[in-house]
């Protein structure tokens, strides 16, 4: 079955929102997605009809936000197929998530243990491991990246080691698109006992997830990526790990009893939200993630796959276009960046924004590692939505054009 754009580009008031200059092509998704009228009006129902402190009150607003509340982690539960609702935390973000897990798993870790990452990895996820590796004497080790932008996995046989206490990888870059075989991370983590952690914040807002399939032990997505609120994210864990794990943050219901002899702790989830959590967010990520569930991807993949294509076959017709990823269309999401040889990746983007309403990110995409590896300080970027359409693409290419002819003189 075809899918169509327009119709679901529809969904959403951002485009049909007055702006001064050129029309809007938005085509920077991957940093922030745009949010549909019916997961605005889950936010404003809550907050209009049910704001209340969730998991404490007695009162009817109170037993209506927690029910709300923990409505949407049935959603998230049923969008990642978890096991279990329990298993879903609701944090800040995909940020939130990984600091939750290198904090609390990572407090289990000690002098020696080693974590692996790859060099295609957000910030995100390297940080924390590096706060960890401050705190705890862990060893970091890196999977590197192959020529077309992918987790060089052939090279697990000679990372992977009795030490590997855990690996965390993205599931799909944000700088290359390209989609991690998950399988075999699985397998290398499995044959020394270690965990594996994956940031989905890429991947999960183009379909649902299924953790169990996967066989992975924490995932982490980010709500705004995922055509829902700021703020609010989720880490889904195995139970039995996220039991094992110590309290990351303290304070409100992440506990069970305190006194000033000891405290103890909630059962999980609630053990790692401490605080009055982002109750409406959390609210209107259900929203989108039922929404999400009930879509045809098929047909969303293959239209983003198309525009896709597009876009990489402009870039190939560039001279001094440098493709940061997979040439062809295989194993990957509609995220592409490129080098133009003599600009500035900001120059290019504030051009053809300026020109053609084309908003793209420019830069190193936190991802400093992966840009030192390619001897890039950052490049252009354009990552889609189901909402993009070949006008997108065509101002893009057009702008492109227009941005070389100027800016190179
Ligand atoms: N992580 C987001 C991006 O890749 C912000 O743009």
């Amino acid at each position: 079955m075809s899918f169509d754009p327009a119709r679901f580009r529809a969904l959403f008031p951002i485009f049909q929102a007055p702006f001064d200059g050129p029309a809007l092509h938005y085509l920077d998704s991957g940093a922030s997605a745009q949010v549909p009228q019916h997961v605005i009006d889950a936010v404003a129902r809550q907050d209009s009809t049910a704001r209340a402190n969730v998991k404490r009150g007695v009162h009817r607003l109170a037993e209506a936000a927690t029910e709300a509340y923990e409505t949407a982690r049935l959603a998230a539960a049923r969008y990642l197929n978890a096991p279990s609702p329990r298993e879903v935390i609701f944090t800040g973000g995909t940020t939130g998530a990984i600091n939750l897990v290198a904090r609390a798993f990572g407090d289990t870790l000690g002098e020696g243990d080693e974590v692996l990452l790859s060099v295609l990895e957000h910030h995100s996820n390297i940080v924390p491991w590096q706060l960890l590796q401050m705190r705890r004497g862990i060893r970091i080790a890196v999977i590197p990246a192959t020529s077309d932008g992918r987790l060089d996995l052939d090279q697990l046989d000679r990372l992977v080691t009795p030490r590997t206490r855990l690996i965390a990888v993205t599931h799909c870059s944000n700088v290359t698109g390209a989609l991690t075989d998950l399988a075999q991370v699985v397998a290398a983590a499995r044959g020394v006992g270690a965990k594996v952690l994956v940031d989905g914040a890429q991947r999960a807002p183009h379909g649902p997830v299924d953790v169990q399939a996967l066989g992975v032990d924490f995932y982490a997505f980010s709500g705004h990526k995922a055509f829902g609120p700021n703020g609010i994210g989720v880490l889904w864990g195995r139970a039995r790990l996220l039991e094992a794990m110590p309290p990351f943050l303290g304070g409100g219901e992440m506990i069970s009893h305190v006194s000033f002899e000891g405290s103890s702790w909630a059962p999980i989830p609630n053990k790692f939200e401490a605080g009055t959590p982002p109750i409406a967010p959390a609210v209107g990520l259900g929203a989108a993630l039922d929404w999400l569930a009930g879509l045809d991807w098929t047909a969303i993949l293959a239209h983003e796959l198309r525009l896709t294509g597009r876009i990489l076959d402009g870039l190939a017709a560039i001279p001094g276009c440098r493709i940061l990823g997979p040439a062809g269309l295989q194993q990957r999401l509609g995220v592409v960046s490129f080098a133009l040889d003599g600009l500035h990746p900001h120059d290019v983007c504030q051009f053809v924004d300026a020109t053609h309403g084309v908003a793209l990110r420019g830069g190193h995409h936190c991802a400093q590692p992966l840009m030192e590896s390619c001897g890039l300080v950052g490049t252009v970027r354009a990552s889609l939505a189901p909402y993009n359409d070949d006008g997108d693409v065509d101002a893009l290419l057009d702008g492109l054009a227009h941005a070389i002819g100027q800016l190179r003189g």
